[in-house]
C-alpha cells in the first residue's frame, strides 16, 4: 500500500466546507502530514480560523470562500490553486447541509433546493472542474463526501438519502471512468458523527421520527469527525472505492443488497419499534 505522500509528493489537497467538522479534520489530518491544504468553505473569518490551525499543524494553507452551489466559483479555485501551486492532487468534496422530515408535509421544496444544491450540484460542479486540472498533472484522488444514509435509505431524510446516493452513484461512476487518466475516487458513507450538521434551527424544530433520532445522535456519539478523518486517509491510500468507517452502515448496507426485502423489513421493524437510529434521544 502506498502513502498518500508517496503517491502525491507535492501534497495539495483542497476541501470544500473545510472549517467544521469532518472538512475541518480533514484540513488538520493532511496538515499533520505536511500538506497544502486549500481551505475554503462560506465565511472568512472561519476559513481564516481553519488557516491558522493548519499553519500550526504544520501544513500550508490557501484560504478561499467557495459557496458550493456556484460553479463560477469553482472555477476561481480552480485558477486560484493552479497559479499558487502549479495544480492539485487531491479534491475533497465535503461540504454538505442535511434534513429530515416526511415528504408531504415535512420536507419543504426549499429545503430540497437547498439539499440538492450543496450536496449534489456541488459534488458535479467539483468534479466537472477539477478532473481537467488533476489529467493535467497526470494524476489525482476524489475524495466525495456522501453518507451511509445514501446506502441505506432511511425513511423520513428523503432529500438527504437522494443527494448522497446521487453522490455515491457519480464516484462509483468515475472510478472505473477515470482509471485510465491515473485518478483514483473514493467515497465516504459514514454513519453518524459528531460536528455541527445537525446544529441549525430547522433540524431542531424538526418533529419527525428519524431526523430527531438521527440527529441525537449526531450529537451523542463518541464518533468524532477526527477518526472519520484518519479512515478516511486510510481507504484513499487502499485505492478503496467506498470508505465505511462504522460498523452499523456496513452491516445494514451488505444486508440490504444481499437481502434487500429482509433488510426492508428489518429496517420497517426497527422504524415503527423506534430502535436503532429511531429511537427517541438515544
Ligand atoms: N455528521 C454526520 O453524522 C455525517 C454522517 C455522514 C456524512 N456526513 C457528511 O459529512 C459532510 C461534512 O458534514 P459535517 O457533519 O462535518 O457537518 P458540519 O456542519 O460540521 O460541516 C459542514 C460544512 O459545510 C459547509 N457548507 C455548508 N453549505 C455550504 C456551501 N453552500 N458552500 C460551502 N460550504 C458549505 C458548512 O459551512 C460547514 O463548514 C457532509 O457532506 C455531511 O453530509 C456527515
Amino acid at each position: 500500500m502506498r502513502t498518500l505522500e508517496q503517491s502525491f509528493p507535492k501534497k495539495r489537497v483542497l476541501i470544500t466546507g473545510a472549517s467544521s467538522g469532518l472538512g475541518k479534520a480533514l484540513a488538520l489530518e493532511f496538515a499533520g502530514r505536511g500538506w497544502k491544504v486549500a481551505v475554503t468553505d462560506l465565511d472568512a473569518a472561519r476559513i481564516k480560523e481553519t488557516a491558522d490551525a493548519v499553519r500550526a499543524a504544520g501544513g500550508e494553507p490557501l484560504e478561499m470562500v467557495l459557496d458550493v452551489t456556484r460553479c463560477e466559483q469553482f472555477e476561481a479555485a480552480a485558477h486560484r490553486v493552479t497559479e499558487a501551486w502549479q495544480g492539485l492532487d487531491v479534491l475533497v468534496n465535503n461540504a454538505g447541509v442535511a434534513d429530515a422530515g416526511r415528504m408531504e408535509d415535512g420536507l419543504t421544496l426549499e429545503n430540497w433546493r437547498l439539499l440538492v444544491d450543496v450536496n449534489l450540484w456541488s459534488v458535479i460542479y467539483g468534479c466537472r472542474t477539477f478532473i481537467p486540472v488533476l489529467k493535467k498533472g497526470g494524476k489525482g484522488h476524489i475524495f466525495n463526501v456522501a453518507s451511509g444514509a445514501g446506502l441505506l435509505c432511511l425513511p423520513e431524510m428523503a432529500s438527504y438519502n437522494a443527494t448522497k446516493a446521487a453522490v455515491v452513484a457519480i464516484s462509483a461512476t468515475l472510478k472505473t471512468e477515470l482509471i485510465v487518466d491515473n485518478i483514483d475516487v473514493t467515497v465516504c458513507c459514514a454513519s453518524a458523527f459528531r460536528s455541527n450538521i445537525a446544529d441549525n434551527e430547522r433540524i431542531r424544530q424538526c418533529s419527525s421520527v428519524a431526523g430527531r433520532g438521527i440527529m441525537a445522535k449526531i450529537k451523542q456519539t463518541s464518533i468524532t469527525a477526527e477518526s472519520v478523518a484518519r479512515y478516511s486517509i486510510r481507504s484513499m491510500e487502499k485505492g478503496r472505492l467506498f470508505s465505511l468507517p462504522q460498523a452499523d452502515a456496513g452491516v445494514m448496507w451488505a444486508l440490504s443488497r444481499w437481502m434487500p426485502e429482509k433488510y426492508r423489513r428489518l429496517l420497517t421493524y426497527l422504524f415503527n419499534k423506534r430502535k436503532w437510529l429511531f429511537a427517541p434521544g438515544t
